[in-house]
């Protein structure tokens, strides 16, 4: 009795207070815990890596349940989704989806990494590591704050589910098909996906749309075999030269696609969007660095970072073709392939442009060759509602978090499943990203800075705490 009148009084427990000091203790773990995640080596495009992409997997659900959710690995004809849940909220409470992937692009060139890709490394405060960015530290930072709140608070003011998919960085080929079967258990009231960058440092984002993208091979065939370039070279269309003839038809010097048709379904942007994008404090001379090439290139007519985020566009991924080894070798080439994408943007389709494609081939491809088109895969390019009380506490949060409200930006890259889910789920899409711009993200020496990470499980746990109150 004596004791207790003499200890300070405790303000009434507040959840928010606990849920901000949860985090601030057990962040050392968090980050070790992101560390162990980023040593599984989960490249999904190749086979040899099948059981390192099952050991994310299992290594996420042990970590989801750590964090209070109910979690299973589903089987897929690839490789499993990880799904997560809590249904704990008061009725008629809404539920959220946490969508993201543990999937990671291969890590070549290894020469390149100035530390191994699968070995986590800080230097000046930022962590390296394939997938630091993309996307397992922004799918980490959103289990970290699931669990700031399940056991800092003892709950959440609303449902969630969360799927995590390893097969986003090969196309996710098998997650259509998932969402659908599930579509009763995946019900939800809004999406919120972190698998896109901030604006600059210390500026968070949310996006207003993603681009779309149709990816392809190109083959050529010639002769039945490698002939040589003497004895038959000027008589026999070298594969060579007749696929060089196709790439450069592709493009015209405007910075144009000049394939006929492709733009028939491109919408003109709202003047609005247009002019928002015009006033956000964009660094060209730090672009120029950042990609280190001699000069930039685009579409007349449209401002560099409408050509990243409105415009759609065409890249020769790669080619391949006759001899590159040591030397020369003096050789007409049996055949040649290429891959080439497209980024699309509101209307177009990756259907569509797969037939305009397959034309203008056929049309342009001499016709002593065989040439012919392959489809890889596809995503269609999404634009967003950006109202609602999910945006708004987004919104509220992201600035609670960063000290500055989020800037509305566009993506060049693609996340095909936003459509998908917006469409069978019949709910809007959140996209709010915490890589950091310049992320080196399917390059070597991807990195997060550690704040981003840190900032990252605040803001989304004060997302979640906006929505309660
Ligand atoms: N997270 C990226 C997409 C992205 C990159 C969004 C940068 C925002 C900023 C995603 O993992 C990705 O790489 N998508 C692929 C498409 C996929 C079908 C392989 C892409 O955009 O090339
Ligand atoms: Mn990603
Ligand atoms: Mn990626």
């Amino acid at each position: 009795m004596a004791r207790a009148l003499t200890r300070p009084r405790l303000p009434k427990e507040n959840p928010v207070s606990k849920v901000k000091e949860y985090i601030d203790r057990e962040m050392h773990r968090f980050r070790n815990e992101l560390f162990e995640f980023l040593r599984i080596p989960s490249v999904s495009a190749r086979g040899e890596h099948a059981t390192d992409v099952r050991a994310a997997a299992s290594w996420l659900a042990s970590r989801m349940r750590d964090a209070g959710l109910e979690a299973s690995v589903v089987e897929t004809p690839g490789h499993p989704v990880v799904l997560g849940e809590w249904r704990g909220a008061p009725p008629g409470a809404p539920t959220v989806l946490v969508y993201g992937h543990y999937d990671v692009q291969p890590p070549e060139p290894l020469g390149e990494w100035d530390s191994p890709a699968f070995e986590p490394t800080v230097r000046d405060g930022n962590l390296y590591a394939r997938g630091a960015s993309d996307d397992k530290g922004q799918l980490f930072l959103h289990l970290k704050a699931l669990e700031a709140h399940l056991r800092g608070a003892g709950g959440l003011p609303v449902n969630v589910v969360v799927v995590a998919e390893g097969e986003e960085e090969v196309g996710s080929p098998n997650l259509v098909p998932f969402v659908e079967a599930h579509r009763q258990r995946l019900a939800c009231d809004a999406v919120v996906i972190s698998d896109s960058s901030m604006f600059a440092p210390g500026l968070p984002s949310l996006l207003f749309s993603l681009r779309g993208l149709a990816y392809f091979e190109i083959h050529v065939q010639g002769p039945r075999s490698d002939l040589h370039s003497g004895t038959y070279g000027g008589a026999v269309v070298n594969p060579g030269n007749a696929m060089a003839r196709i790439l450069a038809s592709l493009k015209e010097d405007t910075g144009r696609v000049a394939i006929p048709g492709f733009y028939d379904d491109v919408v003109e942007w709202d003047q609005s969007t247009r002019e928002s994008i015009r006033r956000l404090p964009f660094d060209q001379e730090g672009f120029l660095q950042e990609v280190g090439a001699p000069g930039l290139d685009g579409e007349a007519g449209f401002s560099l970072l409408e050509r990243l985020w409105i415009r759609p566009t065409c890249d020769v991924n790669g080619v391949l073709c006759g001899y590159t080894g040591e030397g020369a070798k003096t050789v007409l080439p049996a055949r040649a392939m290429a891959k080439v994408s497209f980024r699309l943007v509101p209307h177009q389709s990756p259907a569509r442009v797969r037939e305009l494609l397959e034309e203008h081939v056929a049309r342009v491809a001499p016709p002593e060759v065989t040439a012919r088109v392959v489809e890889l895969h596809g995503g269609r390019p999404w634009k967003a509602e950006l109202t609602g009380e999910f945006f708004e506490a987004a919104r509220t949060a992201l600035e609670e978090a960063f000290g500055t409200p989020p800037v509305l930006t566009g993506e060049g890259g693609s996340i095909p499943i936003v459509v998908d889910f917006q469409e069978i789920l019949q709910a809007p899409v959140l996209l709010m990203g915490f890589a950091p711009p310049g992320a080196n993200m399917h390059a070597p020496n991807e990195w997060i800075p550690l704040e981003n990470f840190e900032m990252g499980i605040r803001a989304v746990a004060g997302f979640y705490t906006e929505l309660g109150g």
